[in-house]
């Protein structure tokens, strides 16, 4: 590596080796690391670390450390604090008789700080995003060919981080749009966001047991509030009458869960076409009986069989306008009797088997 810095095409070189980073690894905290790295060898430092600028605190912490645990420091001290403000990269060559240096982080870690490069990260708004630093060069001081070499690595890390950045601000934006989503339901139908979110909780907790994957749990907890979504297109008279249906009121009422999967289907997200199958599915029973197409065992999806379950027992154990809460022993004893009739049996036993698990969500969102 030191031969090819040495060579006049140096940058090149160093593009192509950040380029087989970048095209091998696609997560954010991977990438990071390798960045890392890849400066840490090419900068002989003896430490690297990325800090990202948290603006609502006015805060930088390390994303990526070497040797140290994540360090939180105000975003306008110490020379990552300069790097930042100044958008300007910063070389020290004498830490502890530079007026720029925070020697408060070497108290907190031990190490010993002697010199320091620090490059700004800016996204493409020209803001600071974050700080990429790197400490105690082996042998001699930073050097400028150093700093344009960080300032290389820097500007793809910025791309990588701005990217992410995004990504995370739209996940959190859909996560929202579900709840508000879910809440609208519940206006409709006098049901509680407690119920919904109850219901989110007792279906993650039975994805795990089935064994699902990490992605898959998680969007069946956001999916599977919006069971009753196609409750907005069931008359008031219908869905507020405080005495039995009759049988063609029922009929209509049955519409919900089809009106449900037209509302939500959407090919593009994972956690809307979830959200569809489960409130299309979430009234079939296991022998057939349901609705609306009488699927029966596995014909009907792991979602609506999961959901056919934690939506029951969670109506059972909440108290509605026309009926009292169960006593948890009682809802329960209702699951284990249904088991292979209305209940996939498998999913039966998973859940009596999480009993406890049950319980604390049971306990910590009552009502
Ligand atoms: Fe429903
Ligand atoms: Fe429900």
């Amino acid at each position: 590596m030191r031969e090819q810095i040495e060579n006049p095409d140096y940058k090149l070189n160093v593009l192509i080796e950040l380029g087989k980073i970048l095209v091998h690894e696609h997560r954010l905290d991977n990438v990071l690391m390798n960045m890392a790295d890849f400066a840490r060898e090419i900068l002989s430092a003896d430490r690297c670390s990325i800090f990202i600028h948290d603006a609502k605190r006015n805060e930088l912490w390390t994303k990526i450390a070497h040797g140290v645990d994540e360090i939180r420091i105000p975003a306008d001290k110490g020379i990552a604090g300069y790097a930042a403000l100044s958008k300007d990269i910063q070389i020290v060559v004498d830490a502890y008789n530079d007026f720029r240096f925070n020697p408060e982080i070497d108290r907190v870690t031990g190490y010993f700080t002697k010199t320091v490069l620090a490059v700004p990260l800016l996204n493409s708004q020209d803001e600071t995003i974050g700080v990429f630093q790197a400490l105690n060069k082996k042998s001699g001081l930073f050097t400028n060919m150093d700093a344009e070499l960080l300032l290389l690595i820097s500007n793809n890390t910025s791309y990588a981080l701005e990217n992410a950045l995004l990504y995370e601000k739209l996940r959190d934006t859909q996560t929202k749009i579900v709840d508000k989503l879910s809440s609208a339901a519940e206006f409709k139908d006098n049901e509680t966001s407690a119920h919904t979110k109850r219901v989110g909780l007792y279906s993650a907790l039975l994805a795990e047991g089935y064994g699902m994957r990490k992605r898959d749990i998680e969007i069946i907890k956001l999916a599977s509030p919006m069971h009753d979504a196609g409750k907005i297109g069931i008359s008031d008279d219908i869905l507020k009458k405080p005495s039995k249906l009759d049988i063609q009121e029922f009929e209509d009422m049955k519409k919900h869960s089809l009106i449900g999967y037209e509302l939500l289907y959407d090919d593009d997200s994972e956690i809307l076409k979830a959200a569809a199958i489960i409130a299309k599915d979430h009234h079939e029973k296991y022998n057939g009986s349901g609705y609306p197409y009488g699927l029966e065992s596995d014909e009907i999806s792991i979602h609506g069989r999961i959901v056919a379950i934690t939506d029951v027992f969670d109506a059972l154990t909440s108290k509605r306008p026309y009926k009292e809460a169960w006593e948890f022993d009682k809802a329960i004893d209702f699951i284990k009797s249904n088991r292979g009739t209305h209940f996939d049996p498998i999913l039966v036993d998973l859940f009596l088997r999480d009993i406890i698990k049950v319980k604390n969500i049971y306990n910590e969102l009552k009502d």
